[in-house]
């Protein structure tokens, strides 16, 4: 039992009981997880669980996304422009406006997906990640976060059952 005792019991506070952080040397994506901690952090919380009632879960759809063409889309489309509407996710509702960070570059936004969806959600590794281009592709239509809505109902009917 070398590793109960106050420091332990910290650790299991801070991390919660629904998810496992991998430590930072563990991590695929480095900075993905910067820009996490900075950007998305404060309402999906550091391990991606989500908050309830504000914020979903980005560990549950996004890892699934990844694999399919119309799911990579809507991840890309989800970061540049935002997304408002009511969803679900594991049986919650979720209806605030997630902000869109089409400031942010290509790189960076396909990297901070990456962590997401790898480092966080645990993605299958043969997985494609994404890259700048799948980011850049989606800058040339300008939608906006109820499109976004929309199509997200389209990626997850192209989702293998
Ligand atoms: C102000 C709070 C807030 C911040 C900051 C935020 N999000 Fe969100 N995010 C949301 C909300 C709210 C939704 C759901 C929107 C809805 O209900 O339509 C969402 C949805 C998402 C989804 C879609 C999940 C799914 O199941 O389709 C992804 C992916 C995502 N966010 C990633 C990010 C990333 C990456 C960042 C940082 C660059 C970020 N979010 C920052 C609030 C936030």
């Amino acid at each position: 039992m070398a590793r109960s005792g106050p420091a332990g019991l910290f650790l299991v506070l801070a991390l919660g009981v629904t998810s496992v952080a991998l430590a930072d040397d563990e991590l695929r994506y480095p900075d993905g997880a910067t820009t996490f901690k900075a950007s998305c952090a404060v309402c999906h919380r550091p391990t991606g669980a989500g908050t309830p009632g504000l914020a979903p879960p980005v560990i549950v759809y996004p890892p699934r996304f990844v694999g399919t063409p119309d799911g990579r889309r809507q991840l890309a489309m989800t970061v540049l422009y935002g997304m408002y509407g009511d969803i679900v996710v594991d049986e919650r509702h979720y209806n605030f406006k997630m902000p869109e960070f089409a400031q942010l570059d290509d790189a960076t936004l396909a990297t901070v997906l990456n962590h997401v969806i790898f480092d966080l959600g645990h993605a299958p590794a043969d997985v494609q990640p994404l890259d700048a281009a799948a980011i850049a592709a989606e800058r040339n239509t300008v939608v906006d976060g109820a499109a976004v809505r929309a199509h997200r109902n389209v990626a997850i009917e192209g989702l293998p059952q």
